[in-house]
Formats: structure tokens, sequence, C-alpha cells
């Protein structure tokens, strides 16, 4: 089965490529955001779009980069770093490294097919469960310089834009879990974060 844990660690995760998007001057000034975990109620807010791209905004997005990989996540939402703000980190990389993209108030525009595969979650630590997604979603946002962009994806690519955007909703991936599987969950975590 394929393990593809949005939160999973990288085996391969190599030194930080920012691709086009990310403007250098920012990193050498990063914070290490800490992730908000569940059931923190920011995870449950509906984030809000972002009307304008400012330094802030850029900074938000390197800062969030760094975030994610120092914690060895494939993706992440600004709203588990505290901001309720319509922004997502997703490493679309494979085996020839990362290939890290920011995209501003996305949105899935297309979908097609399914998959079930293993789950996990930054903001739900050492919990890991299967999902079904669609296996490839077109996504439509804005990059970091303002500019409209579309990305096209499948596989892990693909569930990480489905798990990140969920995240701008307030959704978690548990949500999508059997209400039985949910209970369980609950009771499971609860005890575990005691
Ligand atoms: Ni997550």
């Amino acid at each position: 089965m394929q393990n593809a844990g949005m939160c999973l660690p990288r085996p391969s995760s190599r030194a930080l490529d920012l691709g086009e998007a990310v403007r250098l001057e920012y990193i050498h000034m990063a914070v290490l955001y800490p992730i908000r975990k569940y059931p923190d109620s920011i995870l449950r807010q509906k984030a809000s779009p972002i009307e304008e791209i400012t330094d802030e905004v850029r900074k938000l997005a390197a800062d969030m980069i760094e975030t994610m990989q120092a914690a060895s996540g494939v993706g992440l939402a600004a709203n588990q770093v505290g901001v309720a703000l319509r922004l997502i980190i997703v490493d679309m990389g494979g085996e020839q490294g990362p290939h890290i993209i920011a995209v501003i108030n996305p949105q899935i525009v297309e979908s097609a097919g399914e998959e079930t595969a293993e789950e996990g979650c930054l903001s739900v630590p050492g919990f890991y469960e299967p999902v079904k997604r669609a296996l490839h979603v077109t996504v439509k946002g804005i990059d970091l310089d303002g500019s409209e962009q579309t990305v096209k994806c499948t596989g892990l690519a693909a569930r990480a834009f489905q798990h990140e955007i969920d995240h701008l909703d307030g959704t978690l991936f548990i949500d999508h879990l059997s209400p039985l599987k949910r209970q369980l969950f609950r009771k499971e975590y609860l005890k575990q974060s005691k």
C-alpha cells in the first residue's frame, strides 16, 4: 500500500529548494512556528481570503515552508501555524527532491478518480488512517507574486492539496473517517494527549 500521509516523514528529504515561488531574502530570518494541535479551535475556523499580497504574507509563506520542512511534512495550511488566512504550502516533489509551492486562495476546480491511502496530519500527531480522496485535482490560486496559477497534480500531491484546502475550511482528515472510527480516535487521542 502506498504510505501517503500528509505529514509522514519524506525519506528523501534534502536541502531546501524554494522553487520559483519564494524570495530568498526572507529565508535568513525564518521563524519556525509551533504547529497548532487538535483540538485547538483555530483548526476549526474557516480561513479568510487574502486580499493583498504584502511582505507579511510572503514572510508567512517562507516561514511556513521552513516550519513544514522542520516537521518533515509535505503540506501545511496557515491556520496550522495560528494564522486564519487562505494560504497553503505543498511539497509536490518526489524522488528527485522537494518542489515546494505556495498557493494563496486555493480552489479545487476539477477532480477525477479516487484513491484510498493512509493519511496523517502534523496537527493530529501519531494518527494515521486510510482516507478516500480524488486521484487527480486541478487547483487554481494566486502565487506570491500575485499571478494566477493553475496546478494539475495526481497521487500524493493531489492528496496534499485536498488535505490542506480542507484545513482552510476548518476540516481535518479525521472528519473523513466513519463515525465509529472518529469516536475511537477521540477516545484514544485524548487519552494520549493527557
Ligand atoms: Ni494536516
